[in-house]
C-alpha cells in the first residue's frame, strides 16, 4: 500500500527516520551499541580479525564502499571492498585472519550468493551477512547475520534498505572494535551521531519540496556529473546510481581530486555537477574542486552544510543541508540525492518504481 505516496519509492525514502529507529532498537541502548542478533562465538572471531573483506553488487556496494572509510578511519583494520561479480570469478588472495562480509537487501543476489560460497572454501575466520531478508539463502549460507530493519523495499531503486544498511555497518564497525579495546569515548560519539540521525534525515526530507524545484533543472540534461571526497565519494556513486536507474540519464561520480586527471574535460555550460560538500576534513580541498569547475562554466549544484560558507553565485547553487556529526553525514546527504533523483524521473515520466530493463531481485547473474 503506497498511502498517501505517488509512488513506492517516495514512500520509503520518506520511511527513513523510521527505519533507521528500527534498525537502532535495542542495539543502542545509553550510549551503549550492542548488536544481539549475531551467531554464537561472533565475538571471538571479531576479537581475531585483522582484515576484512566486503563483497556486494550495486547500492550494497555503495554501502560497502562507506564503511570501508569507517573501518580503517575507527579500527585501522584493513578493509577490502569488492564487487561480487569480479570477487567471484578472479583468483582472490585471503589476508591472514579476515572476516568474509556480504551485504544484500535480498539475500538472493546470485553473484553475491557465489561470492559467499567461494568465500567458504578459502579459509575465512568466518562469514557474515548484513541482510534485509532474514529468511534468504544469505542468510542461511553465512555463519553470522545482523539483520537490517528496513522492511519490505518494493522499489526497484533501493532506498530505505541503503540507510539500514549504512547504520548496521556502523553498529557493526563498533562491535569488532569492542571486541579489540576500541575506546569507550569513541563508541559513545558514534552512538550520540546515531541518536540524533532519525531527526537529521527528517529535517533533509522537509526540505523535498525545494529539492523537486531544483529538479527541473535536470530534466533536459543528458548528463550530470557527481562529486564527493572521502565517505561521501561512495554517497555521489550512489547518487549517479540512482539517477541513472530512474531517469535515464546518464551519470557518473567522482571523487573530487581525480577532476584534473580526465573528467574536467567534460565540463561546460550544458553540463549539471552536484557536489555533496559536509563540513568535514577535506571541505577545503573540495572548495578548491568546486572553484575548478566554476571556473570553467560547468553548473554547479552544491548541497552543503549551512556553516560551510559556500555562497551561491553566478553558475553556483547552493542547498543547505543540516548535518552535525561528520561520522553520519553520508546518510544524511543521501536523502536530498534519492529525492532529486525522484523528481527527475516525475518530470521525465517514467516508471519510477518498475524501471526498465530491471528487476528487483538479481537472481540470475
Ligand atoms: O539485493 P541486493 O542488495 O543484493 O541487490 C544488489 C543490487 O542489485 C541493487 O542494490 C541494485 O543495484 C539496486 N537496484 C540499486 O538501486
Amino acid at each position: 500500500d503506497k498511502g498517501r505516496f505517488r509512488h513506492f519509492m517516495l514512500k520509503e525514502i520518506f520511511e527513513q527516520p523510521q527505519v533507521v529507529n528500527d534498525t537502532l532498537e535495542g542495539r543502542l541502548v545509553n550510549h551503549k551499541i550492542i548488536i544481539e542478533t549475531l551467531g554464537a562465538n561472533a565475538n571471538k572471531v571479531f576479537a581475531d580479525t585483522k582484515a576484512i573483506q566486503i563483497i556486494a553488487c550495486g547500492t550494497s556496494y555503495h554501502a560497502a564502499l562507506v564503511a570501508k572509510y569507517w573501518i580503517e578511519d575507527y579500527l585501522q583494520i584493513p578493509c577490502l571492498v569488492e564487487i561480487a561479480s569480479e570477487y567471484r570469478y578472479r583468483q582472490t588472495a585471503v589476508l591472514p585472519n579476515s572476516l568474509f562480509v556480504t551485504i544484500s537487501q535480498s539475500g538472493e543476489t546470485a553473484d553475491t550468493m557465489a561470492a559467499l560460497k567461494k568465500a567458504k572454501e578459502q579459509g575465512y575466520l568466518g562469514t557474515l551477512t548484513v541482510c534485509n531478508s532474514p529468511a534468504s539463502s544469505m542468510v542461511r549460507e553465512s555463519d553470522f547475520t545482523l539483520l537490517t530493519r528496513a522492511g519490505t523495499e518494493i522499489g526497484v531503486a533501493s532506498t530505505k534498505a541503503f540507510t539500514a544498511q549504512l547504520v548496521s555497518l556502523m553498529l557493526l564497525m563498533v562491535t569488532i572494535g569492542k571486541a579489540q579495546g576500541l575506546e569507550e569515548s569513541k563508541e559513545k560519539s558514534i552512538a550520540e551521531a546515531l541518536e540524533h540521525l532519525p531527526s537529521e534525515i527528517q529535517a533533509a526530507l522537509d526540505q523535498a519540496e525545494a529539492i523537486e524545484d531544483l529538479s527541473e533543472r535536470f530534466a533536459e540534461k543528458h548528463h550530470t556529473l557527481f562529486l564527493g571526497r572521502g565517505q561521501q565519494y561512495p554517497i555521489a556513486m550512489e547518487a549517479a546510481l540512482k539517477l541513472k536507474e530512474i531517469s535515464y540519464i546518464h551519470a557518473e561520480a567522482y571523487a573530487a581530486g581525480e577532476l584534473k586527471h580526465g573528467p574536467l574535460a567534460l565540463i561546460d555550460k550544458e553540463m549539471p555537477i552536484v557536489v555533496v560538500a559536509p563540513k568535514d576534513n577535506l571541505l577545503e580541498k573540495l572548495k578548491s574542486n568546486i572553484e575548478e569547475v566554476r571556473s570553467r562554466g560547468g553548473q554547479l549544484f552544491v548541497f552543503a552544510d549551512e556553516s560551510a560558507n559556500i555562497q551561491s553565485s553566478d553558475g553556483i547553487t547552493v542547498f543547505p543541508i543540516k548535518s552535525q556529526y561528520t561520522i553520519t553525514a553520508p546518510m544524511v546527504y543521501t536523502i536530498p540525492m534519492q529525492l532529486l533523483s525522484y523528481y527527475v524521473a516525475i518530470i521525465k515520466g517514467t516508471d519510477v518504481d518498475q524501471p526498465r530493463n530491471l528487476a528487483k531481485s538479481v537472481t540470475v547473474e
